[in-house]
C-alpha cells in the first residue's frame, strides 16, 4: 500500500446478498478506483442496529456482503475489506464526535427524515440520531479524502466535514475533510417500475440468481403499460427493462428504441434478451461467487487480514486524537508534584 496515493473510505450496510442496483450504483466505481487509491471497504454491521435489533442474520449478512464485493472485483491485496464492530476505535471515535455535533443539526439531517419517513417510525432512538456521527468516525479514522456515495449519503459527508473541521480548530489539525464521490449511474430502478432497487421491496435481481432466476423475474418486469399487445407501439423511456438495456446491453439499444417504437419487437422477447444480457454479466460474478462460497477459509482470511490492517491504521489515528486532545496517557514528567 502506497502512502502517496489518495484514500478512499467506502462502506455499505451489510443487507446480506447484494443485488444488481449495488452493482451499478457502487461496485463497479470502488472497482474501477481501487487503483488511482488506497481504499478501505467498510462493513457498517454496528449502522445495521439503528433500523433492527435483530443480529440474528448479522453475521451471515456480513459474509454474504464480502463475497460479493470479492466476486464483483474487490482485490482484498490492494484494499482492506472489515467489520466496524471488529476494530474498537469506531465506537471510541463516536463518542469523542457526538460532543463537536448539535442534536438541531442531527435532526435537521435529510436522509435521517426520509428514513422515519419511508420506515413510519413514531420514534427514534439516540444512536439513530447520531447514525452520521458513526459515519463520521468511519471515514475519519482512515483518514478517508474521498468517500464514493449516492446522492442520498451526501449530507452523513457534509456532517463528517463539519465534524472535521470542528474537531481541528479546538485541538489541531488531525483531520481531512472528507468529499463525497457520486457515483456516475443513477440509480437502477426496481422491476417493479419503483425509483430504487431494494431487497425488502423484493424488485431486485441478486448477483447471486441464476439464468433461469433471472429470466423469471425479468418476466415480471414493469414496461409501458400503454403496450397492451404485442405489435403495439411502445414508449422505451418509461420502460424498466429499456432502462436495464441501456445499462447492460448498450449496443442494442437504438435498435430495441426503433422496434419497441415501432411496434415491431413484442414485450416477451425484448425481456428474454435482456434476461440473457444481464445474465451474461452477472456470469463471471456468479461464477467466483460460487468459487468463494466454496472456500470460506479464504473469505475469512480476507476479513481477518482486513481486520489487522484496519486496527493499526485506526490505533494510529487514534493515538494521534489523544496526543491532540491531552487525554493521553499520562507522562511522569509532565505530573506537577509539589
Ligand atoms: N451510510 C452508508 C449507507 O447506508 C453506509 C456507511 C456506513 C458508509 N459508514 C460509511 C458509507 C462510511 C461510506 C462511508 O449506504
Amino acid at each position: 500500500m502506497s502512502d502517496t496515493k489518495k484514500r478512499i473510505l467506502s462502506g455499505m450496510r451489510p443487507t446480506g446478498k447484494l443485488h444488481i442496483g449495488h452493482l451499478v450504483g457502487a461496485l463497479e466505481n470502488w472497482v474501477a478506483l481501487q487503483d488511482r487509491y488506497q481504499n478501505f471497504h467498510l462493513i457498517a454491521d454496528y449502522h445495521a442496529l439503528t433500523t433492527n435489533l435483530d443480529t440474528t442474520e448479522l453475521y451471515q449478512n456480513s459474509l454474504d456482503m464480502v463475497i460479493d464485493w470479492l466476486a464483483a472485483g474487490i482485490d482484498p491485496a490492494k484494499s482492506p475489506v472489515f467489520r466496524q464492530s471488529q476494530v474498537k476505535e469506531h465506537t471510541e471515535l463516536h463518542l469523542i464526535f457526538s460532543m463537536l455535533v448539535t442534536t438541531a443539526r442531527l435532526e435537521r439531517n435529510p436522509t435521517l427524515k426520509d428514513q422515519v419517513r419511508d420506515l413510519n417510525m413514531e420514534t427514534l432512538v439516540y444512536g439513530h440520531l447520531g447514525y452520521p456521527v458513526l459515519q463520521a468516525a468511519d471515514i475519519l479514522l482512515y483518514k478517508g479524502e474521498v468517500v464514493p456515495v449516492g446522492e442520498d449519503q451526501v449530507p452523513h459527508i457534509e456532517i463528517t466535514r463539519e465534524i472535521a473541521r470542528r474537531f481541528n480548530n479546538q485541538w489541531g489539525e488531525v483531520f481531512p475533510e472528507p468529499e463525497p464521490k457520486l457515483t456516475k449511474f443513477a440509480r437502477l430502478a426496481g422491476l417493479d417500475g419503483g425509483q430504487k432497487m431494494s431487497k425488502s421491496l423484493g424488485n431486485t435481481i441478486l448477483l447471486s440468481d441464476t439464468p433461469e432466476e433471472i429470466q423469471k423475474k425479468m418476466r415480471t418486469a414493469v414496461t409501458d403499460t400503454q403496450k397492451v399487445r404485442k405489435n403495439d407501439p411502445g414508449r422505451p423511456d418509461v420502460c424498466v427493462v429499456f432502462s436495464y438495456h441501456q445499462k447492460f446491453n448498450p449496443a442494442e439499444v437504438p435498435e430495441i428504441r426503433r422496434d419497441c417504437e415501432s411496434g415491431a419487437l413484442g414485450c416477451v422477447a425484448c425481456k428474454l434478451n435482456c434476461s440473457a444480457k444481464v445474465a451474461a454479466v452477472l456470469a463471471p460474478v456468479r461464477e467466483r461467487r460460487a468459487a468463494l462460497e466454496a472456500d470460506m477459509d479464504h473469505v475469512l482470511d480476507v476479513l481477518r487480514t482486513g481486520e489487522a490492517a484496519a486496527r493499526a491504521e485506526a490505533a494510529r489515528t487514534m493515538e494521534q486524537v489523544r496526543e491532540a486532545m491531552k487525554v493521553g496517557a499520562v507522562k511522569t514528567e509532565s505530573i506537577n508534584v509539589r
